[in-house]
């Protein structure tokens, strides 16, 4: 292994790579050395090029902490994040479908009863949602876990602005496999781009927004796990959410409700919105 060239090189570090024990780490390893020497091939890097890609991954990764997941962030904003969801989730016709999980759940989210408001101090416009959990046979799934989350009316997450969980709860659907809860409507809002990945989207000439959307995260026994989010129609940044994650089946509508009685039976003093949708599950395998 001496003398190695430019014509040598990718040919023996890939047989320096692929020497382990473990078959699928020997694939990922020459895979990612084809695929990595024939980028800087590409490319033919000077000096100071990659000196600066070097110094981006290292402030990648200083940027990263408890509460701030700056590669996960960089994976996101190059399509990565919802290109491994696509592959993992090739699922049957009808089942909900996917997107990108984010980096704004919280585990220790509240448990709150069907009906309840999450969002109880929030400044914004009511939001009454609803809808029900069932299986692909069409058959509603009881006790599913329905988790959900979104920004304020102003674009943060509550992880961002303070310690308060708000904006955020879990309930179990009913008998029928139906939810419903109360919140405020979220709005767009900018991904962190206080950092490398916000000064890589600038000089790529993109924005930071993500449209507004509300999370969900749908648990069930003997079902695959959903992760997904639920888009509004009017959204200014549908067609160019920096996270590639908009998909036609999860844009919805609001309609807008005047103040008095709503489906749940309790009273809203102010006008209010509401959505409504119709989870369906995938069998786990
Ligand atoms: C989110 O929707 O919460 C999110 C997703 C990817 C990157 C940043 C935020
Ligand atoms: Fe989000």
């Amino acid at each position: 292994m001496r003398d190695l060239n430019e014509d040598t090189l990718t040919k023996e570090t890939i047989r320096a790579v692929t020497g382990g024990k473990d078959g699928r780490i020997s694939a990922v390893s020459e895979a990612l050395v084809r695929h990595l020497h024939a980028f800087i091939r590409e490319i033919e890097p000077s000096q100071a090029e990659w000196e600066f890609g070097i110094d981006f991954l290292t402030r990648v990764g200083k940027m990263c902490s408890e509460t701030r997941q700056e590669f996960i962030l960089l994976s996101d904003t190059l399509g990565v994040s919802m290109l491994v969801d696509a592959i993992n989730h090739r699922q049957p016709e009808g089942v909900t479908e996917t997107t990108v999980f984010g980096p704004f759940y919280v585990e220790s989210r509240p448990e709150l009863p069907l009906g309840a408001n999450m969002s109880p101090n929030e400044t914004g416009v009511p939001l009454f949602v609803s809808g029900t959990v069932s299986d692909i046979e069409g058959r509603p799934i009881a006790g599913a876990s329905v988790d959900a989350w979104h920004s304020d009316d102003d674009g943060h997450y509550d992880v961002q602005v303070g310690s308060d969980l708000r904006m955020r709860a879990r309930f179990r659907s009913d008998a029928e496999g139906r939810f419903w809860f109360w919140t405020v409507r979220p709005t767009f809002y900018p991904i962190p781009n206080d950092g490398p990945v916000g000064d890589m989207l600038a000089a790529q000439g993109r924005h930071p927004y993500r449209p507004e959307h509300v999370h969900f995260m749908i648990a069930a026994l003997g079902q695959k796990t959903l992760v997904t989010h639920l888009f509004i129609d009017d959204d200014p940044y549908l067609d160019s959410d920096v996270v590639f994650g908009v998909k036609s089946s999860l844009v919805t509508r609001y309609r807008y409700e005047t103040a008095g009685e709503a489906p749940d039976g309790s009273i809203s003093l102010r006008d209010y919105l509401s959505l409504e949708y119709h989870f369906v599950l995938s069998p786990a395998a």
